[in-house]
């Protein structure tokens, strides 16, 4: 029996812009995790019904049979939410076959990720691969990031499950029916995630906040935000968070909010109907 862990990521700034060439921010979620016991044995498996097919595609990839493998899927990262769930899955099996050099995890997990949706940008294999902050560009790698001390995010999720293949597909739709103003949204969407970084790793979390919900706006336009995430955003700033978006793909998922220290943001985001808080 050998196991696998693997932590989920939240995307500070520019999902989505990031499959089109833009730079984007991201976070490894290290309160929530994914484990995989893996075993040869007695085929015996003990997975969420939710990765059962994807797990089975991702063992075959492998070159694993698995009517040969014995798969326990545990954990407390909250799957289907756009917080890495895949990715974490694919990097906690691949810890569990022995994999440890971090860039060979992520392109291994990269190939695993575009068993899911397709043509994956690459951050969420390489956050939750690395483990650290990064500042990400499709097709040039990332770089990583040293956040300044009292960086505090809050997740809360929606519950509702969102596609990211549905949702990469309704921003391509959106995109080719809108190509100027994509075009601008997406030098827009640049601009904040450049200047985010310098916000992140300086401690100016204020004007972090304000380019988070501003980023929120962006990816409200593109159509891939939903009543829940919005409200889930306006209260968390009305409660005193510097800034809120939704993160990951969406159309369901997550909402992350920048607050303050001594600002609690549990009872507002659940009264809002958040399904969990994950607090900082
Ligand atoms: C999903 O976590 C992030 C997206 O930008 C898709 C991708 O980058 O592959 C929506």
């Amino acid at each position: 029996m050998s196991l696998g862990r693997a932590s989920g990521k939240a995307i500070l700034l520019g999902e989505h812009f990031v499959v089109y060439g833009a730079p984007a921010l991201a976070v490894p979620l290290k309160a929530r995790c994914v484990e995989v016991e893996l075993d040869f044995a007695s085929p015996d498996w003990d997975v969420p019904e939710l990765c059962r097919p994807l797990l089975e595609k991702m063992l075959l990839l492998l070159g694993l049979k698995p009517t040969e493998t014995s798969l326990r899927v545990s954990g407390d990262l909250p799957l289907g939410q756009g917080l890495g769930g895949s990715a974490a899955l694919a990097v906690a099996l691949l810890r569990s076959l022995g994999y440890t050099d971090e860039r060979e995890l992520q392109e291994r997990a990269h190939a695993l990720e575009r068993l899911s949706h397709g043509e994956p940008s690459g951050i969420d294999d390489t956050v939750v691969s690395w483990e650290r902050p990064v500042y990400f560009i499709k097709g040039q790698g990332a770089q990583v990031l040293a956040p300044c001390d009292g960086f505090r995010l809050w997740v809360a999720t929606t519950g509702d499950k969102g596609s990211t293949k549905e949702a990469v597909a309704n921003a391509a739709r959106w995109r080719r029916k809108n190509p100027i103003d994509f075009h601008t949204m997406n030098e827009r969407a640049t601009e904040l995630v450049d200047g985010a970084r310098i916000d992140l790793e300086s401690g100016a979390f204020e004007e972090l906040g304000d380019k988070m919900s501003e980023n929120h706006g962006l990816l409200r336009q593109l159509g891939v935000s939903t009543p829940t995430l919005d409200r889930l955003v306006s209260r968390a700033i009305d409660a005193g968070a510097w800034g809120a978006k939704l993160t990951g793909a969406g159309l369901g998922g997550a909402i992350i909010a920048l607050a303050p220290e001594g600002c609690d943001l549990s009872n507002v985001l659940l009264e809002s109907g958040a399904q969990e808080v994950i607090a900082p």
